[in-house]
């Protein structure tokens, strides 16, 4: 936290700043709704989507201070979100508010939500697209590509798009990609998956760069 606070605290507050300023955001509603059964009746209900996806947009002010406008993160070690599976954020939130993935300042933001806002933000963020960085070194992107397409290709689909359950990477920032397969090969950070474990546990530091510089420019 010591470090986050560090790199984030100016954001951070403007964030915090931006909340207490928002009607609705900042009293926290308790989920006695079923996030997910909530998510399927919006995509069932365009009426309710367009509804909530507003509702999200406007809540969504406040984590483009580090996810960027529309979910493109301007900076390498925050997440996009923008064209991220709905499923996936939606459960990235749960496990934040429960506090099984843990990221103190993240854990704050999501619990302050109320459920609308939640699956609002989830509409939002699944339709923007992501605007993805050009490959800059052709060789490493090769042995990437060759390593993703034996092991990582059997749940993140050929394209990195992912699907309901597993995340899309295609597109996703630079160092927080090296941060999070780390932390999954070496148990460390704030959260940890069995699937993620086994599947990095062989891979070396050179691994982890190829894979990176391949997964971050897919489109
Ligand atoms: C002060 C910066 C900051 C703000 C503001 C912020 N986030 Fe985040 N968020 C992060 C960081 C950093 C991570 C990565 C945490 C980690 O490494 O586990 C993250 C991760 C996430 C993830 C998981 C993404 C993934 O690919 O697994 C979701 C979902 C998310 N944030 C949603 C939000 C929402 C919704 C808001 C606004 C209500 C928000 N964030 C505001 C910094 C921020
Ligand atoms: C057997 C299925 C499976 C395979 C194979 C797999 N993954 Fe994953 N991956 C998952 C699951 C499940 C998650 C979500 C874990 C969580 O909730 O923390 C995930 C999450 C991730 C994330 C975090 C996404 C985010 O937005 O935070 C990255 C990055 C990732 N995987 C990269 C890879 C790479 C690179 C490979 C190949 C070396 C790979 N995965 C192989 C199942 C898999």
């Amino acid at each position: 936290m010591t470090m986050f606070l560090k790199t984030y605290l100016p954001c951070a507050i403007a964030a915090s700043l931006l909340f207490t300023a928002l009607p609705g955001v900042a009293q926290s509603n308790k989920p006695t709704v079923d996030l997910s059964a909530r998510l399927a009746e919006s995509q069932n209900n365009a009426a309710l989507a367009s509804e909530l996806l507003l509702k999200g947009r406007r809540a969504a002010a406040v984590c483009a201070n580090c996810h960027g406008e529309g979910g493109n993160s301007v900076k390498p070690d925050i997440p996009n979100l923008a064209g991220q599976n709905p499923v996936y954020l939606l459960e990235q939130m749960r496990l934040f508010s429960d506090g099984k993935r843990r990221f103190e300042f993240m854990e704050g933001m999501i619990k302050a939500m109320s459920p609308d806002e939640k699956v609002g933000v989830v509409l939002f963020y699944s339709a923007q697209s992501v605007i993805t960085s050009p490959a800059k070194n052709a060789a490493l992107v090769a042995n990437g590509k060759a390593y993703y397409d034996k092991v990582c290709f059997r749940c993140h689909a050929n394209d990195g798009h992912g699907n309901n359950v597993y995340a899309r990477i295609a597109g996703q920032q630079n160092v927080y990609l090296t941060n999070t397969i780390k932390n999954y090969r070496n148990g460390t950070g704030g959260r940890t998956n069995s699937l993620m474990a086994d599947n990095t546990r062989h891979m070396t530091d050179a691994d982890i760069d190829a894979i990176v510089a391949y997964v971050t420019s897919m489109k």
